[in-house]
C-alpha cells in the first residue's frame, strides 16, 4: 500500500480528482492518511471531511517565524507517515529539509508545461495570465518530483490543453484543470502507487507494464 499525504491550500479540486479515482477503484493500493491545509476554512477541508479523511491545518499564522512554521509543518508531515507527498494546490514553498526528508518522494501539479511560464511569482492564475500575454498556442499541466529548486524537479507527466480565441485567464485555468491537472495528478500517483516510477540521471523513467497500462 502507498500511503500518501496530501497538502492543500484552497478549493481542492485536484484533491477532489484524487478522492474520485479512488473511489473509481482505478488509483491503485493508495490509502491518503492525511490531508493538510495550510489555511483555515477553506473547501479542500470539507472535501477531507466528506470523504472521511483525517485532516488539519498548519498555518503559518499560529507560528512567529517561518522557521517555526516549516518545523510544524514537517513534523505534520512526517507524523502521518507518508510514503509519498502530494502537493495539491499547495501554494507554500516546501523548506530543504522536508524536500530533503523525502527525496523524489513528493510530488506538485503546476498548471503549465515546465519549463515554460514557472518559478517564482508564477502560481495560480498567474500562471496563465502570463501564457495569455505571451500568445502561445498550447499550454498544459506538469507533474513534476520536488526538489529544492521552484518547479524544477524531474518532470513525471504533462498533458498539453489547447489556447482558444477568446479565453481569459479564468477560462484557461478551468480547462487546463478539467483537462490535464485531475487527470495526470491522480494518473501520477497511480503509476507511483504500481511501481513504475523512478529517476535515473535526473529524469523519470516509467515502465508502463508493471502500471498495466501501455502507452498510448
Ligand atoms: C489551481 O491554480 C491549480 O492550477 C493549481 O493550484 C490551484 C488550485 O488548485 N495546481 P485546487 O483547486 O486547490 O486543487
Amino acid at each position: 500500500m502507498l500511503k500518501i499525504v496530501v497538502l492543500v491550500s484552497g478549493g481542492g479540486t485536484n484533491l477532489q480528482a484524487i478522492l474520485d479515482r479512488a473511489a473509481a477503484g482505478s488509483l491503485g493500493d493508495v490509502k491518503i492518511t492525511c490531508v493538510i491545509s495550510n489555511n483555515r476554512g477553506v473547501k479542500a477541508l470539507d472535501r477531507a471531511e466528506q470523504a472521511g479523511i483525517p485532516h488539519r491545518v498548519v498555518s503559518p499564522k499560529d507560528y512567529p517565524d517561518r522557521e517555526a512554521f516549516n518545523e510544524a509543518l514537517l513534523a505534520a508531515v512526517e507524523s502521518a507517515e507518508p510514503d509519498l507527498v502530494v502537493l495539491a494546490g499547495f501554494l507554500v514553498a516546501i523548506p530543504p529539509a522536508m524536500v530533503q526528508a523525502f527525496p523524489h518522494r513528493i510530488i506538485n501539479i503546476h498548471p503549465s508545461l515546465i519549463p515554460a511560464f514557472c518559478g517564482k511569482g508564477y502560481y495560480g492564475l498567474k500562471v496563465h495570465e502570463a501564457a495569455l500575454r505571451r500568445g502561445v498556442r498550447v499550454t498544459g499541466a506538469t507533474v513534476h518530483f520536488v526538489d529544492e529548486g521552484t518547479d524544477t524537479g524531474p518532470i513525471i507527466l504533462q498533458k498539453p490543453v489547447a489556447v482558444q480565441q477568446g479565453d481569459t485567464p479564468e477560462i484557461l485555468q478551468r480547462r487546463v484543470m478539467e483537462e490535464a491537472e485531475w487527470e495526470i495528478l491522480p494518473e501520477a500517483i497511480a503509476l507511483i502507487a504500481a511501481g513504475a516510477v523512478s529517476v535515473e540521471d535526473g529524469r523519470v523513467i516509467i515502465d508502463r507494464s508493471l502500471s498495466g497500462k501501455e502507452e498510448k
